[in-house]
């Protein structure tokens, strides 16, 4: 029987609680597939620093590196807000790990559920059918760039500095993740950046056009400014297949689009490295304010899981099947997120309840 080794990494917030549905799907594939997975659990975020004074410690991080594929849930909360000191903030542990792994691309799909058009924001005949998948470089850019930190200026007063730094290497490796997506998908990129006022946006441009021209001419690629994408997402969001953006223009552009499909709730995402295994997560976070009333929908780290099964388990059936019950179990049961009047409304075990139901 073949083996998997997932971490789990339930973190902050309502994330225990989802992820408890998550390893309920695990156990369904098991017994479905064959398979057999061999489930190791860690901290992450804030709950790893009150126990060990440190967001992610070495051995978790060891642990993750060692294991197929990691499912992480969220970090973060109200109680860890005030801490100044950078590395020990829950959001650290998370970066540390992207760093370390060199996840450095980030796959966040943002689709509308037909069954969730009438939730988005926008009407539905501009959302129904959406299918955008942003490819958000994760590991560089100015969440990571140098020199950074707050310093006190020689005349008095603080500065705060961060560096937005991108190589022409760091370009080419995400842009042919977005190039090879966009084949597999409808053949269109956007390349978002600002390269009307930033020279990494310049050199951004110039990198991706000629890795373009000189191995995926098939695709087609339109160049876009940062804030024109930002603006197109809410006028006209159908007419985007892959967005390849920087590290911090894909964090926003990704929240915005993730809303238009009705819910924050239901989003997942994969981030890949070069090899070793992919990090899993929901673009959501912890939402400190209904952590623990077992109201949370559990939805997008299920889809998370499912994308685990499709990039670093090589069990696409598996995936898809996955994919399939999420959306057929939005024809009758719905978390509050997302309820609408004629359906029944469940916390966050009911609607993996009724995913199981689906899964048969
Ligand atoms: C995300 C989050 C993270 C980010 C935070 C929690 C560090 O907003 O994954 O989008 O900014 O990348
Ligand atoms: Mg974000």
């Amino acid at each position: 029987m073949t083996t998997h080794k997932v971490m789990l990494l339930p973190g902050d917030g309502i994330g225990p609680e989802i992820m408890a549905e998550v390893r309920r799907v695990m156990g369904w594939i098991e017994g479905a597939y064959g398979v057999s997975f061999d489930v190791s659990e860690g901290l992450i975020g804030g709950c790893s620093y009150e126990k060990f004074g440190h967001p992610l410690t070495d051995d978790t991080l060891a642990q993750a590196k060692a294991s197929d594929a990691i499912v992480m849930g969220c970090v973060g909360g109200p109680q860890w807000d005030g801490k100044t000191d950078y590395d020990k903030r829950p959001e650290a542990g998370l970066l540390r790990l992207r760093k370390d792994l060199d996840l450095f691309a980030n796959l966040r799909p943002a689709m509308c559920f037909d069954a969730l058009a009438d939730a988005s924001s926008l009407k539905r005949e501009y959302v129904a059918g959406l299918d955008i998948l942003f490819v958000r470089e994760l590991a560089g850019g100015v969440y990571f760039g140098e020199p950074r930190g707050i310093e006190d200026l020689p005349g008095g007063g603080r500065v705060g500095i961060n560096t937005q730094r991108y190589t022409d290497q760091e370009i080419i490796r995400i842009a042919r993740v977005a190039f090879e997506m966009a084949r597999k998908r409808n053949g269109l990129v956007h390349s978002a950046e600002k390269a009307n006022v930033m020279e990494s946006g310049l050199l951004w441009r110039e990198e991706v056009t000629k890795l373009h021209a000189a191995e995926y001419s098939d695709v087609k690629l339109e160049h876009i400014l940062a804030d024109n994408c930002a603006m197109q997402l809410v006028k006209n969001p159908k007419q985007f297949d892959v967005i390849l953006t920087d590290n911090l223009f894909g964090d926003l552009l990704s929240d915005a689009a993730a809303m238009l499909t009705g819910s924050l709730g239901m989003l997942p995402s994969a981030s890949l490295g070069s090899g070793g295994p992919g990090l899993y997560e929901p673009v959501h976070g912890s939402a400190p304010d209904i952590a623990g009333q077992g109201i949370a929908n559990p939805i997008a780290a299920i889809l998370s899981f499912a994308m685990a099964l499709r990039y670093s388990l090589d069990m696409g059936d598996a995936a898809d099947k996955v994919e399939a019950a999420v959306s057929k179990a939005l024809d009758s049961a719905r978390t509050g997120d997302i309820w609408a009047d004629g359906f029944e409304k469940v916390g966050t075990t009911g609607m993996g309840d009724a995913i199981l139901k689906t899964l048969g």
